[in-house]
């Protein structure tokens, strides 16, 4: 039995497609095939080229692209001190706000500045990151995104050794805090996160880059083929 349904997980996932993959001079129809594929949450990278090596893109562009859908829009911020950022990104209209573990220091103090925001908090781990820094923030947790590539770039491999930490913060955090993996998602890896837990799956290249399109690439990601 997996991790999943042995915690009597509900079956159904959430694919988050990340706009970093789509074509940023048609980010509106990008943001408007995410919403016709049947997708549930619109991921966005944000990206300050010193906690990872490249920049792309910020407030303007989430300003830009919020009205264009109804969908929730969960902010990844891959950036020093995100604290700095909450209330921004908050304001621009994201419903769920991501910080790095190893860019806050008082990490804590930022979950609650989210959470009194009034945005959805959570915490994303890098792949080196143990999930015991969790430990004393657990209460202030919305969801956990387990890294399955180093932050940076799109496009790159998934790392299997991951699938026993995906388990393990299932088991961590219990049914309902939601698991989210990021990078390397396609239809091959999906069936193997999902079945250690996961249950939020991001995708950039596998959805903007599948020969059929958008909704052909979320179609993949759900029926695992
Ligand atoms: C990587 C980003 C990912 C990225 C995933 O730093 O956090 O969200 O867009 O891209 P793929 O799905 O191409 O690995
Ligand atoms: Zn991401």
């Amino acid at each position: 039995m997996s991790v999943a349904s042995s915690l009597g997980l509900s079956p159904r996932v959430q694919i988050a497609p990340s706009l970093l993959a789509a074509d940023f001079g048609h980010l509106a129809d990008a943001v408007r095939a995410v919403e016709a594929s049947g997708a549930e949450v619109v991921h966005l990278d944000v990206m300050d080229g010193v906690f990872v090596p490249n920049i792309s893109y910020g407030a303007p562009v989430i300003k830009a692209v919020r009205p264009l859908t109804t969908l929730p829009f969960m902010a990844h911020l891959m950036i020093e001190a995100p604290e700095r950022y909450v209330e921004t990104f908050r304001e621009l209209g994201c419903d769920e706000i991501l910080v790095h573990e190893e860019a806050s220091p008082h990490l804590h103090r930022t979950l609650q500045m989210i959470r009194h925001s009034g945005a959805r908090a959570g915490v994303a781990l890098n792949v080196h990151t143990p999930l015991n820094v969790l430990e004393w923030v657990k209460d202030l947790l919305d969801s956990v995104l387990v890294m399955t590539v180093n932050p940076g770039f799109g496009g790159q491999a998934f790392i299997a050794e991951m699938l026993p930490k995906i388990e393990a913060a299932r088991r961590m955090l219990g049914p309902d805090v939601d698991i989210v993996v990021d990078g390397g998602i396609d239809a091959s890896t999906a069936p193997r996160v999902v079945a250690a837990g996961a249950n939020v799956l991001v995708a950039g290249t596998s959805v903007f880059a599948h020969p059929d399109g958008v909704s052909a690439g979320v179609a993949a990601l759900r029926s695992g083929g």
